[in-house]
């Protein structure tokens, strides 16, 4: 039988995503609903290590669920990729009385995950917080609505001016290897095309789009690329462009860091806020080991093995559409 769950850490790692306050509120407020002793640990894995552990109260997450980053602070933690680094991170836990731990995070904290929760006996729950939404076993991650809504509003805005100026421009989006964010964002910002990392499409393929543009008449033509695109990166395929179409006035924005600020959307929060609850109730009725997140709006539970040897798909079809509408 599994032993009982009296105390249980939360830790946020690997880079920030909005929406990771709600997760973080969400746990702290269903333990203490549950009657557990809460421990907020802070700069994840690294603050696991060193100690920088605090209990947390109701009230100690009280106007969070609307901030973006993580009032836990973060880190990517190269002792926590050791077996010494965890064994410290586990005598920590076993010296406060805790017994069971909540993480948020992407790949690497669920890696982390797998191998200390398979080597000393410490349930872990993780749930999915990244921008990049590359995660199997879930639709959406935490912080990836936001990111895209980050990045509408910037393109609403890159427009105007593309606009009164009838320049072409590229927009750098983040996904480190994966196009999520690109290809929502551009369908939803109506680019002209978007470059991913999923596709190994010629430069042909983005010339023609162009053309295509132009022999329609579209004045403000919007390329988004996504950072870990295998074209190359967004200068070299804005100089292709420029060698070949001289008299196309063209800029490069890079949004970068932009996209991972900022209050969480409302999809995220509520996303947050059922798998905090939900990491507190499977570790009191005894899971560990698993990742927890949403398909077709039901939770899904999922061996950390499984969530970081794969991830979900990217949906083609909305290449597609943005292909038909961007005409
Ligand atoms: O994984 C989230 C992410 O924002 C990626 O999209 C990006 O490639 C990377 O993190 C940037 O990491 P850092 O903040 O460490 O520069």
């Amino acid at each position: 039988m599994a032993k009982e769950i009296n105390s249980i850490g939360v830790l946020t790692s690997g880079g920030d995503a909005p929406g990771m306050n709600a997760a973080i509120r969400a746990v702290v407020r269903a333990g203490k609903y549950y009657n557990k002793k809460i421990y907020g640990i802070y700069e994840g894995y690294q603050g696991l290590i060193e100690n920088q552990i605090l209990e947390l109260n109701a009230r100690s997450v009280k106007n969070i669920l609307e901030r973006g980053g993580t009032v836990l602070k973060s880190s990517r933690s190269e002792e926590f990729k050791t077996v010494e680094g965890r064994r410290k991170a586990y005598q920590n836990l076993k010296a406060l009385g805790i017994d069971a731990l909540v993480v948020i995070g992407g790949n690497g904290t669920f890696t982390g995950a797998m191998h200390f929760s398979s080597e000393f006996d410490i349930p872990v729950m993780g749930l999915p917080g990244t921008i990049d939404n590359d995660l199997a076993g879930t639709d959406f991650t935490i912080g990836f609505d936001t990111a895209c809504n980050v990045v509408i509003d910037c393109v609403d805005k890159i427009r105007d001016t593309a606009e009164s100026h009838n320049r072409l421009f590229f927009v750098e989006v983040m996904g480190r290897d994966s196009g999520f964010i690109a290809l929502r964002a551009g369908l939803a910002s109506g680019a002209l095309d978007v470059i991913l990392p999923e596709e190994q499409a010629p430069m042909e393929d983005l010339f023609h789009e162009l053309e295509k543009g132009a022999s329609n008449n579209k004045m403000n033509r919007i390329i988004i690329v996504s950072e870990g695109n295998k074209l190359g990166d967004t200068y070299e395929i804005a100089n292709a462009v420029r060698e070949r179409y001289p008299h196309w006035e063209s800029k490069i924005t890079i949004l970068g860091h932009l996209q991972r600020g900022g209050s969480p959307t409302c999809t995220d929060r509520v996303l947050a806020s059922r798998l905090g609850v939900a990491s507190v109730e499977s570790l009191l009725q005894g899971m560990s080991g698993q990742a927890i997140g949403i398909v077709n709006d039901v939770l899904k539970f999922t061996d950390f093995k499984e969530a970081i040897a794969s991830k979900s798909e990217i949906d083609m079809e909305l290449n597609r559409i943005l292909k038909i509408l961007s005409t």
